[in-house]
């Protein structure tokens, strides 16, 4: 038997029922935020993710998928949306859109070379957006706004958002340069990773796994005592909106995010439930105000974030919530000869084109395995064919959850389901 490859999944059974479910709820809220759906390749030349992402991120250096295609191109497979998005806008002059700022949401797969794990996977589903072209934390709130209410809306309630700001880039300088003197001081006693880190990006040494728990990591200098006043007034108007929106957050100065590209607004939201396991971040984003510049576009600020589906169907499992997604049959159609099958051909369509949710017997079964398929799908109504009947352009119709039965016309069939379901 040939297996699945390490790190995926097939998306099967109830699962794949949420993940349609919750689909349709993304896209009904994003059309509420008059977000646009945009869909970009599953892979790009390698330097829009090394470039966009950061040679120093941990994604790039030990987790994307580079291969050279046939023609000997420098190609990656996405770890995430935001790089790709961004080169879309870029290629495609969104930023001479006259409806500014250009608002966009995916909902795609994404690759990391990962090291497997309950919530952790190689191929992984992301739901993110981006917004292009605005600078005022009043878009930020926006955006964290959205995704904390799409939990709320999943019926997630345990969740918390944290924030932080890294600044502007002349805050970041300086948080850089008071990180490395930090770190420089013990560096000897650090992993080899660390040691690398703070020659390429200090700040990537407090993701470190390995020496989370030394002193020298729990204090380490924080961002925000970094933050030039600028910056400072920018994270507290942002503080301000997401109180008038009655948002509940914390600020967290331990959330730097692992991708290079983030300055200014940072937030991650977690699940607070101790059942969860490691991987208890849901989803997480930050404005990222230099990365289209970094990929050859002009000067754009950009925000947004993305969740992740597997750990929100996680999520979903330990918070015990139950989404409505056992929707019951609406018609069953049964039959016995080949003339009542040739009519339930003709009808099982009919009534899927007036919007009913119909099933049908496909393997010639006898009436009573077709009953018992019936109840099974949880059918409203039942549908037995019958010849004499069909001569009179009728059907027996009958309530499975009363049992009664009637005789309607087959061209009122429509009519009478409309009023009774
Ligand atoms: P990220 O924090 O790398 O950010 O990923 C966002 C979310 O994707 C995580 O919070 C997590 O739920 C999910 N995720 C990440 N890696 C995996 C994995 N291996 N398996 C399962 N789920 C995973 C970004 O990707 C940024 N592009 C977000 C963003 C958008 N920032 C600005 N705009």
């Amino acid at each position: 038997m040939i297996s699945k490859p390490k790190g995926t999944y097939d998306l099967i059974g109830q699962d794949a029922k949420k993940i349609n479910y919750i689909n349709n709820v993304l896209a009904a809220m994003c059309q509420n935020y008059n977000y646009e759906f945009i869909r970009t390749p599953v892979f790009e030349a390698s330097e829009v993710f090394h470039r966009g992402v950061g040679e120093g991120s941990d994604i790039v250096r030990k987790e994307t998928y580079d291969f050279k295609d046939r023609g000997k191109r420098d190609i990656t497979l996405r770890p995430e949306g935001t790089a790709g998005v961004v080169r879309s806008y870029i290629e495609n002059k969104m930023y001479g859109r006259d409806i500014q700022p250009v608002k966009l949401y995916y909902n795609e797969m994404m690759y990391r070379y990962e090291r497997p794990q309950a919530g952790r996977y190689r191929e992984f589903h992301q739901f993110g957006v981006e917004v292009l072209g605005c600078d005022d934390p009043f878009v930020d709130a926006e955006v964290i706004s959205l995704a904390y209410n799409i939990f709320q809306t999943l019926g997630l309630k345990n969740i918390r958002v944290n924030i932080n700001s890294l600044g502007d880039q002349e805050s970041r300088d300086n948080y850089r340069q008071a990180l490395t003197n930090h770190f420089a001081q013990d560096i000897k006693n650090m992993c080899p990773d660390c040691q690398e880190r703070l020659k390429k990006n200090p700040l990537r040494i407090l993701d470190c796994k390995v020496d989370q728990d030394k002193e020298i990591m729990k204090n380490a200098p924080q961002t925000i005592d970094y933050l030039n006043e600028e910056s400072k007034k920018r994270f507290t108007k942002l503080q301000e909106y997401l109180d008038l929106l009655d948002i509940e957050y914390v600020v967290n100065p331990k959330i730097v995010r692992g991708l290079d590209y983030y300055n200014h607004t940072v937030f991650e939201i977690e699940i607070l439930n101790e059942e969860f396991g490691a991987q208890n971040v849901l989803g997480g984003g930050g404005r990222y105000n230099g990365l289209v510049e970094m990929l050859d576009g002009p000067q754009t600020p950009g925000i947004g974030f993305a969740m992740g589906m597997e750990r929100i169907l996680l999520a979903l499992d330990v918070e015990e919530v139950h989404l409505p997604i056992d929707n019951p049959l609406d018609v069953y159609i049964g039959y016995v000869n080949d003339e009542e099958k040739d009519t339930a051909l003709y009808l099982v369509q009919d009534l899927r084109l007036n919007g009913f949710r119909v099933e049908t017997e496909y393997l010639n079964r006898s009436l009573k395995s077709q009953f018992k398929t019936a109840d099974k799908l949880k059918s409203r109504y039942v549908i037995i064919l019958n010849s004499n009947d069909i001569k009179e352009f009728k059907v027996k119709l009958r309530d499975n959850q009363t049992k009664e039965e009637e005789m309607v016309k087959i061209n009122d069939l429509v009519d009478y389901l409309d009023m009774h379901i």
